[in-house]
């Protein structure tokens, strides 16, 4: 009798999916279908432990290498310098906190960006709590651009960091990841850039950018949950301390028997090309939206230049965007974080200038191959009836 019901339960929440339209990809992706295949075959086969010496460690073990390969070569890295992660939280941690940490001597001045993704706040407040570390924050302007002067005339003789993201996840911004590399480099300061957003959707050579650290995960890209990597450069000559500390994996900077279905479905993800073709089919898709948003009375929040097409920011006057994402069937995301009794608006809107009001009337619709221009129609029909 339960069992009869919990069944009619799941079967009425996979109906609700299929009457929902997600809108929400920069926040996670469903699985490729070349994704699913290859893990359900993984999960089956690939069940040794990669760092044993028998003969099926070893044929999971050259699987991975071949994987981190693959990643490697994206990015215009050597395979010597990729760690395996849980994602790119996990990738921030161990870049900022493992590099820092790792090379106190060398100055404790961090530079970052006042909308970097939560986590790499949480890390900075961390180190300036824990460690005594001096962290400026750079402020973007009112388009969510940073812009680089402003970085390079902060950095300093004890700067040991400057952490960027590459593409803002709220507004879809596009920041001088080029020009604030180069300056790096001129004053022998490591580079660090979250590329969680940009990876795979805007091309990313580590030695043109001059990044020293990149931050990347699998689920941004229609692989699994759970695994991600971080590009080290010149890894085995670089300090850096370990987050998880372990049996030696990952060049003994991150411990843990190696997820070997995750990254072969991070693999197939990576060799995929259905983001890098549909970059043409996004870009009128976000036109399209942009003008239809406009036509509606709504005010665009995210950069009219300089951002990737995935990510649409908006406003509508008089519209209460927590009572539509919390009730409709389009599945987007707000970008204010709501704790029991207060509302807050994004760090990210009011650092780009919004009132609370303006915070709260607007909503982050990310955009992928499987959208198409009826239901951004249908999704501004139904914004507008609840306005
Ligand atoms: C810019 C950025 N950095 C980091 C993360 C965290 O990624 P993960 O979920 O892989 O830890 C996200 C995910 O929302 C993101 O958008």
């Amino acid at each position: 009798m339960i069992k009869t019901q919990k069944r009619e339960m799941l079967e009425a929440s996979l109906f609700l999916l299929v009457e929902m339209i997600y809108l929400d990809f920069a926040a996670s992706t469903p699985l490729l279908p070349s994704v699913k295949e290859l893990m359900f075959r993984a999960v089956e086969e690939e069940y040794a432990n990669p760092s044993s010496a028998h003969k099926l460690g070893r044929i999971a073990a050259e699987k991975i290498e071949e994987v981190r390969e693959l990643i490697a070569d994206s990015i215009g890295a050597y395979r010597s310098e990729i760690i395996f992660t849980s994602g790119a939280s996990e990738s921030n941690n161990l870049a900022i906190k493992g590099y820092v940490l790792a090379n106190k001597n060398k100055g404790k001045h961090i530079i970052t960006s006042s909308i970097e993704h939560k986590c790499i706040l949480a890390i900075c407040h961390f180190l300036e709590k824990e460690y005594g570390y001096e962290i400026t924050y750079i402020s973007p302007k009112t388009n969510g651009l940073i812009d680089a002067q402003d970085v390079i005339d902060a950095m300093r003789e004890d700067t040991v960091l400057v952490s960027i993201m590459h593409v803002n996840n709220e507004l879809g911004s596009i920041q001088p990841i080029e020009t604030i590399g180069k300056a790096c480099l001129v004053r022998d300061i490591k580079f660090h850039v979250d590329a969680a957003q940009s990876y795979k959707k805007i091309p990313i050579d580590v030695d043109k950018l001059n990044i020293d650290m990149l931050s990347i995960s699998a689920h941004k890209i229609y692989g699994p949950k759970g695994i991600g990597a971080l590009y080290i450069r010149d890894l085995r000559e670089t300090r850096i301390q370990p987050v998880i500390h372990g049996a030696g994996q990952e060049h003994g900077l991150r411990g843990g028997t190696l997820a070997t279905p995750l990254i072969l479905g991070f693999g197939a993800a990576v060799t995929d090309e259905t983001i890098e073709k549909n970059l043409d089919n996004i870009r009128n898709l976000n036109a399209f939206f942009r003008s239809k948003v406009i036509e509606n009375g709504g005010i665009i929040n995210s950069p009219n230049f300089d951002y990737i097409p995935h990510i649409l920011n908006m406003r509508f006057p008089n519209f209460d965007a927590s009572q539509f994402v919390a009730n409709s069937d389009f599945i987007c995301s707000q970008g204010s974080a709501c704790s029991s009794m207060n509302i807050e608006i994004s760090y990210v809107l009011r650092e780009i200038g919004l009132n609370f009001d303006e915070g709260n009337q607007s909503i982050r619709v990310s955009l992928a191959h499987e959208t198409t221009q009826n239901q951004l129609h249908e999704f501004i029909k139904n914004l507008k009836k609840g306005a």
